[in-house]
C-alpha cells in the first residue's frame, strides 16, 4: 500500500496551466505532489491526513508577484493578508523599494518609507535578508526584487540627480551579490522623486548582469499617465540593452485624460513581444495607492488620504474635504499632510477589464501592509479576480484566472515547479468554493479576509483552514531557478 501524508479527493482540479477543469484525487508527500489520479484512483493509499474536497476548486496556492511585503514576511510572519487568499508565494521588492541590500543614513526616502521606518531596514546585504526570511519562517514563501531606488540611496548623497560611474558601479557590485545569492532580478521605480532623475542609460547600465544570472527587470515606469507609451519605450529598452525580460508593474492608463488609452498601450505590448520578452502585471481595481504625491493632487480626481505622520486624524477623508475644512487649496492641504499615505481614484473600469483580461497580464496585488488603512488590495486582490471578474462578471473564464496567478507568475519569474499542480512540484495547493469565494475587503473596512477560500498548503503543510491559520509556517526564501529559464522566455 502506498502511503503518503495527505490526499485531496474529490476536487475539479484547475491545474494553472489554463487547461479545463477535470476531477482528480491528489497526493502529498514530502512537501511534493507524488500522485494525480482519476477519482478513486488513490483508493489503495493511506494517508495521515484527507481533505474531502468534493464540490470544490484545488489549484495551485497563487503567487503574489507585486508585493510590499519586505520587512511584514520577518515582522507578521503568520502573513494573514496573504494567506487568507490562498496566496502561498509573495515577490517582494518592487517599485525600485526593497529591503536589502540597504544601510540607510537617515530616514528612509520616499517611498521606500512604505516598507517601514529606520529601524526597519537591518539588511545590508541581500545574504542577510535571505537569512532573515529563513529564521522568521513566514507562512508563504519568498522571492525578492532588488530595487534601484534602495541601490541608488546606499551610494548617493542626493536622489534628485543622475549616478556617477562610480556611483552605478557601486550599485552594481551589491546587485552581483544578490544574485549571487537567488534574487530573481532588478525592479525600478522611475515615477518617484527618488529615481526620476535617473536617466535611461543609468537604469540600463546598471540591467547588464542580470542576463548572465537569467534575472529579470521590472519597473513602476517613470509615467502611467499622458506619456504612457513613451515610458514603455524606455522599459522596453533596458530589456533590449541587457537581453533579459521586461516586466511592467500595475499596468494602468492613470488620469482622466489617459482613460480609455487601454486598448492602444496592450497593442504595445502585443507588437513589442513579437521581438523580446515583456509582460505585465495589474491589480483588480480601479484606484491606485501609494504615498502622497504631490504632482498628482491636481483636483481632477478624488484622492483618499490613508495615512498622515502630523495629521493621522485625517485617515479615511478626501484630499477635498480636508482642505475644505482647513480654508486652503488642495496643494496647501497636501503639503500640510505630508509624509502621508493615499488612494487615488484614477483609472477607468474599461481599462482595468481590458487589462486584467488580457493573456500577458499576471495578478499581482500591490498591497501596502504597513498602511493603517491599506487600499482593499491588499486582503482582496486574488479572491476579487476570481469572484468579481471571472464569475460574477464573466470577465474570464476561471482557468485563465487561476493561470495569470499562478503557471504563468512562476515562469516568469522563474520559480521553479511552483505554479502548477504537476507531479513532482511542490505541494503549493488552495481549496476554494468557485461559487463562494469572494473578496470582502473594502475601502472602508480594508482588513477583512476573503470568503469561500477552504484550505491552504504551503510545501505540503497545511497552514489555513476554516479561517484560521493552522499554526504551521512552512515558507521559505525561493531563489531564481536556472532550470526554468528556457521556460521563462516561452511564458512571455
Ligand atoms: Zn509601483
Ligand atoms: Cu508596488
Amino acid at each position: 500500500m502506498e502511503k503518503c501524508d495527505t490526499l485531496i479527493v474529490g476536487a475539479r482540479l484547475i491545474d494553472g496551466t489554463g487547461a479545463p477543469a477535470v476531477l482528480r484525487d491528489v497526493a502529498v508527500r514530502d512537501g511534493r505532489i507524488v500522485a494525480i489520479e482519476a477519482p478513486g484512483g488513490l483508493s489503495g493509499w493511506s494517508a495521515d491526513a484527507t481533505f474531502d474536497a468534493e464540490g470544490k476548486v484545488l489549484a495551485p496556492g497563487f503567487i503574489d508577484v507585486h508585493t510590499h511585503d519586505d520587512t511584514h514576511v520577518i515582522r507578521s510572519p503568520q502573513m494573514m493578508p496573504k494567506i487568507t487568499q490562498g496566496v502561498t508565494t509573495v515577490i517582494v521588492g518592487n517599485c525600485g523599494i526593497s529591503a536589502s541590500p540597504v544601510t540607510l543614513k537617515g530616514d528612509p526616502p520616499d517611498p521606500m518609507n512604505l516598507l517601514g521606518d529606520a529601524a526597519a531596514f537591518r539588511y545590508p546585504t541581500f545574504a542577510a535578508y535571505v537569512d532573515a526570511v529563513n529564521e522568521a519562517q513566514p507562512t508563504v514563501n519568498v522571492g525578492a526584487l532588488i530595487g534601484h531606488t534602495a541601490l541608488r540611496n546606499n551610494h548617493m548623497d542626493r536622489l534628485d540627480r543622475a549616478a556617477s560611474g562610480d556611483e552605478v558601479a557601486a550599485m552594481r557590485a551589491q546587485l552581483e551579490e544578490a544574485l549571487d545569492n537567488g534574487a530573481l532580478g532588478l525592479s525600478s521605480g522611475l515615477a518617484y522623486g527618488s529615481a526620476f532623475n535617473a536617466p535611461p542609460e543609468e537604469v540600463q547600465a546598471l540591467a547588464e548582469p542580470l542576463a548572465k544570472a537569467g534575472a529579470l527587470y521590472t519597473t513602476h515606469m517613470r509615467t502611467e499617465f499622458d506619456a504612457i507609451l513613451d515610458a514603455m519605450d524606455e522599459a522596453y529598452r533596458v530589456g533590449r540593452h541587457a537581453r533579459v525580460p521586461v516586466v511592467i508593474s500595475h499596468l494602468k492608463c492613470a488620469g482622466p485624460s489617459n482613460w480609455g488609452r487601454s486598448t492602444e498601450v496592450l497593442k504595445s505590448i502585443e507588437t513589442t513581444r513579437d521581438g523580446q520578452p515583456v509582460g505585465c502585471d495589474c491589480y483588480p481595481y480601479n484606484r491606485s495607492s501609494s504615498t502622497l504625491d504631490l504632482k498628482q493632487v491636481t483636483g481632477d480626481i478624488d484622492i483618499t488620504i490613508t495615512w498622515s505622520t502630523p495629521h493621522p486624524e485625517m485617515a479615511g477623508k478626501l484630499i477635498r474635504e480636508v482642505a475644505d475644512e482647513w480654508q486652503v487649496s488642495q496643494q496647501e492641504a497636501g503639503k500640510r499632510l505630508q509624509p502621508a499615505g493615499a488612494v487615488y481614484h484614477n483609472m477607468s473600469e474599461d481599462d482595468v477589464r481590458r487589462i486584467l483580461s488580457h493573456p500577458a497580464t499576471m495578478v499581482g496585488s500591490d498591497g501596502l501592509p504597513n498602511d493603517p488603512l491599506p487600499h482593499p488590495r491588499l486582503w482582496g486582490a486574488f479572491p476579487r479576480v476570481l469572484g468579481h471578474y471571472a464569475r460574477d462578471t464573466a470577465l474570464i473564464p476561471l482557468e485563465e484566472a487561476v493561470r495569470k496567478m499562478t503557471s504563468l507568475s512562476a515562469r516568469r519569474f522563474g520559480l521553479t515547479e511552483r505554479g502548477e499542480v504537476k507531479l513532482g512540484y511542490h505541494a503549493d495547493l488552495v481549496v476554494f468554493d468557485p461559487e463562494r469565494v469572494r473578496d470582502a475587503a473594502t475601502f472602508a473596512e480594508p482588513q477583512q479576509a476573503a470568503d469561500g477560500i477552504d484550505a491552504v498548503w504551503v510545501n505540503g503543510v497545511l497552514t489555513y483552514r476554516e479561517r484560521a491559520v493552522t499554526g504551521a509556517r512552512a515558507g521559505r526564501f525561493v531563489a531564481r531557478g536556472s532550470a526554468s529559464r528556457l521556460d521563462a522566455q516561452g511564458a512571455f
